[in-house]
């Protein structure tokens, strides 16, 4: 059995209910929202949030609507901050078609991505869960100071590793925090559990995001669906060139990198740090980084959860998401 075949297998049905849910959740009559809605619905993401709160979920209890409607939410909020995103970072490919801005403009993705946003509200709001709605909006605002936190982190001097681990941990860890915690609350266990859960989705979402960060530092591959190679021309310094610079103290590189965050470096430039990030042992590094989540994450599953088979599926689930190439 393939990785993703191992992962959905404890919630298949389920995963079927949350994608025509979600589907339905953006039909619409008419006109340009009608298509753009189309667009979006034409090529889902890798769904790996719902995923994360459905097996959560089945472990402690079972799957219920309120699981669903908490889930369809969650993934509208993190849509509406893709098609958001991707206006923010001028960027023209996502979940491998033309993102939203690319294919339409600018105003239309800002608008759309309001709709999808508002859509999640009316989603959580089905779940008639206080804890429930309190946990998105939680997570639209940490997502947003995440965002913000990283445009200003662009024009500071200092570049410090503790600035990136709370960026990330901010615009997107956070997500998978969430995620393990409405998981946990939907299928009604105790407060300690439910903060076991939410560690459990940080740990996680620090290693997506350290990997999507070095996704950037080599050429793009279709696989991915959208472009890498581009975190540099927005002045954005990650998890393996922080590390080459702050060990090397190198002066040159280290003009460079302000040259990028003051967003005025060339191509050559760019493939210059990249090289050397590499070649200082940046890529390892943050590997060994995400090696440390990897651990403490591990030691959740094999404490708290005891349905073997989804034990087996969110062990694999967490090694895919340190292994992953898309
Ligand atoms: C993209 O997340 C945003 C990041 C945190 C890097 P995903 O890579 O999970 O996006 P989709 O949902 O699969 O498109
Ligand atoms: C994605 O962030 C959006 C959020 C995490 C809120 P990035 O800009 O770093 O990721 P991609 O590469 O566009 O998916
Ligand atoms: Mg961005
Ligand atoms: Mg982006």
């Amino acid at each position: 059995m393939d990785t993703l075949s191992i992962i959905k297998r404890p919630i298949e049905s389920e995963l079927n209910d949350f994608i025509d849910l979600f589907n339905s959740s953006l039909d619409h009559e008419d006109g340009l929202l009608t298509q753009v809605l189309h667009h979006i619905k034409q090529r889902g993401g890798k769904r790996m949030r719902p995923i994360l709160i459905l097996l959560i979920a089945k472990s402690f209890g079972k799957v219920s609507p309120t699981t669903q409607h908490a889930a369809v939410g969650l993934e509208l909020l993190h849509t509406a901050s893709l098609i958001h995103d991707d206006v923010v970072d001028e960027s023209n490919e996502r979940r491998g078609q033309a993102s939203v801005n690319a294919s339409y403009n600018n105003k239309v993705a800002v608008l759309v991505g309001d709709y999808v946003l508002s859509t999640a509200l009316q989603q959580v709001g089905y779940t008639n869960s206080n804890s429930i709605v309190k946990y998105l909006a939680e997570l639209g605002q940490t997502l947003s100071d995440g965002e913000i936190l990283q445009l200003s982190n662009i024009k500071r001097e200092e570049i410090t590793e503790a600035a990136y681990l709370e960026i990330i941990a901010r615009k997107t860890a956070i997500l998978f925090e969430i995620c393990a915690a409405i998981g946990a609350e939907s299928a009604g266990v105790s407060e300690e559990d439910v903060a076991l859960a939410r560690a459990f989705g940080k740990n996680i979402g620090m290693i997506f995001q350290i990997r999507d960060d070095i996704f950037d530092y080599f050429e793009s591959e279709k696989e991915i669906g959208k472009p890498t190679g581009n975190d540099l021309t927005e002045g954005k310094l990650t998890l393996p060139l922080i590390y080459a610079l702050n060990k090397t103290g190198d002066e040159r590189m280290m003009m460079l990198a302000r040259k990028a965050k003051m967003l005025s470096i060339s191509s050559k430039e760019i493939e210059e740090l990249v090289t050397f990030a590499k070649e200082k042992g940046g890529i390892e590094y943050a590997e060994e980084c995400m090696k440390r989540y990897h651990a403490k994450a591990k030691v959740f599953i094999d404490t708290k959860i005891s349905n073997p088979v989804i034990k087996q599926s969110l062990s694999t689930y967490l090694d895919y998401i340190i292994k992953r190439n898309k």
